[in-house]
């Protein structure tokens, strides 16, 4: 039998329960990894920019009397992240505000827990933890007292998730009961698979109308830095929201995307690069600067793909672009190129060059805003993979 709501509450995970959380969650996405390399993994990647300092919490929910209780119903991680929020008042133009904000990831019950609202009540609980404490209702009463708000937790003006599950469950996760949650934005991709009979890109030397300059692991943590500061800066924002949000892409938040499969990379150069750019990728940015970032998805059970995580460019300039997209590919013996949430513009070319555009039914990327103005009145800026906390893994050879 389920145990009462108001009985429960979220707990910051002690030690012990962060490794029962670990052990549990290996079930289901360690995919042919031992229990121990999974855990090993899991050690390394808590180093990373991205998770160290307080930025990574792992979260329980367990009954009241019984806080460090290695039976914690479900569990769950949020990493701590800077954005940008951009509203439009009184006419005049949106000034950026950087704000704090916050990825969730490894939501997960244990089989013999699930279909007892545990998973949506812990998730309805984060916002009390996460959200800025001024723009919280008072807490429902049936689920008896909040959650202790915590150091490195708090102040957030907006969260984000990228669901596995469809776009329901975590919707039905709001600050109160009856309130909405987290809100699917665009899941969106254009993919291109790669025929291995298909000649190489014309172009493939340094120069031509664009001046291009690979990046290697250096070159794009400077590029996202240079990116962050350009994005909070910007003055360019939703058209239809009258609120819009953006993750910045650096302190390790876009290296993640290759940093994760970093076990995978052997095959690859070392040197390999990560990124392409034409003009000054100095700030402030040259308006007329071109780039791409992305990683490389070599896992065993899917397509070896060249992932674009972060990407800039008007359409004139897409398609030379995307040569060298192709050519980084090629040289990397890729099946498949897949990129984000490229907008009408560039999908026009993407689709003269023979991208199909489709709707995933994973990594559905969903915000959640804390502000008094409804989810409908958000844009989201920036929602390219560059921002996705997706720590599911595949299989590690010899790690
Ligand atoms: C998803 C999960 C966390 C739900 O935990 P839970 O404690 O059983 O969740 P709840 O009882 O609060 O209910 C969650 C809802 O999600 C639904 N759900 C669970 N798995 C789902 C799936 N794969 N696809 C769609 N809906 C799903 C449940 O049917 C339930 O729907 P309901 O509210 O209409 O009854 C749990 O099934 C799990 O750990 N799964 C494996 C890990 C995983 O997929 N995590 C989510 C990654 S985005």
């Amino acid at each position: 039998m389920a145990i009462s709501l108001s009985s429960l509450s979220l707990f910051v995970a002690t030690p012990e329960q962060i490794t029962e959380s670990r052990r549990r969650t290996c079930v289901q996405w360690a995919r042919g990894m031992t229990q121990e390399e999974y855990l090993a993994r899991d050690a390394f990647t808590d180093r990373f920019e991205n998770a160290a300092n307080g930025k990574l919490i792992t979260w329980v929910l367990a009954e009241r009397n019984d806080p460090t209780s290695l039976n914690f119903l479900c569990s769950g991680e949020t990493f701590r992240r800077k954005g940008v929020v951009w509203r439009s008042t009184g006419g005049r133009a949106p000034q950026p505000e950087k704000v704090t904000c916050y990825a969730i990831a490894s939501v997960f019950t244990p089989l013999e827990n699930r279909k007892k609202g545990y998973a949506k009540h812990m998730m309805s609980l984060l916002h009390w933890v996460l959200a800025a404490e001024e723009l919280l209702p008072a807490f429902p009463a049936e689920w008896g007292s909040p959650p202790a708000r915590v150091q490195h937790a708090g102040a957030g003006l907006f969260s984000a998730l990228w669901s596995d599950i469809g776009k329901d469950v975590y919707r039905r996760c709001g600050i109160v009961p009856g309130q909405e949650g987290w809100v699917v934005f665009d899941p969106i991709s254009t993919i291109w698979n790669i025929q291995p009979e298909e000649p190489s890109p014309a172009d493939t030397k340094e120069g031509g109308f664009l001046d291009w300059k690979w990046l290697d692991e250096d070159g794009v943590l400077k590029l996202w830095e240079s990116d962050a500061e350009d994005i909070s800066g910007s003055l360019e924002v939703s058209k239809t929201a009258p609120v819009s949000v953006a993750f910045l892409p650096d302190e390790g938040v876009a290296a993640f995307q290759h940093r994760r499969f970093e076990f995978f990379m052997a095959e690859f150069p070392r040197g390999r690069h990560y990124g392409i750019v034409s003009g000054s990728a100095s700030v402030p940015f040259d308006e007329n600067v071109v780039f791409a970032t992305w990683t490389m998805e070599v896992h065993p059970s899917a397509p070896r793909t060249l992932l674009v995580t972060r990407l800039r460019s008007p359409a004139k300039d897409f398609s030379r672009l995307f040569e060298k997209l192709m050519q980084a590919a090629r040289e990397y013996r890729l099946e498949r190129i897949e990129i984000y949430n490229l907008g009408e513009e560039l999908e026009k070319v993407a689709g003269s060059l023979g991208g199909e555009k489709i709707e995933r039914d994973e990594h559905m990327p969903a915000l959640m805003w804390y502000g008094p103005e409804r989810t409908g009145e958000i844009g989201w800026l920036f929602n390219e993979r560059s921002v996705e906390i997706d720590i599911c893994w595949e299989p590690l050879e010899g790690y």
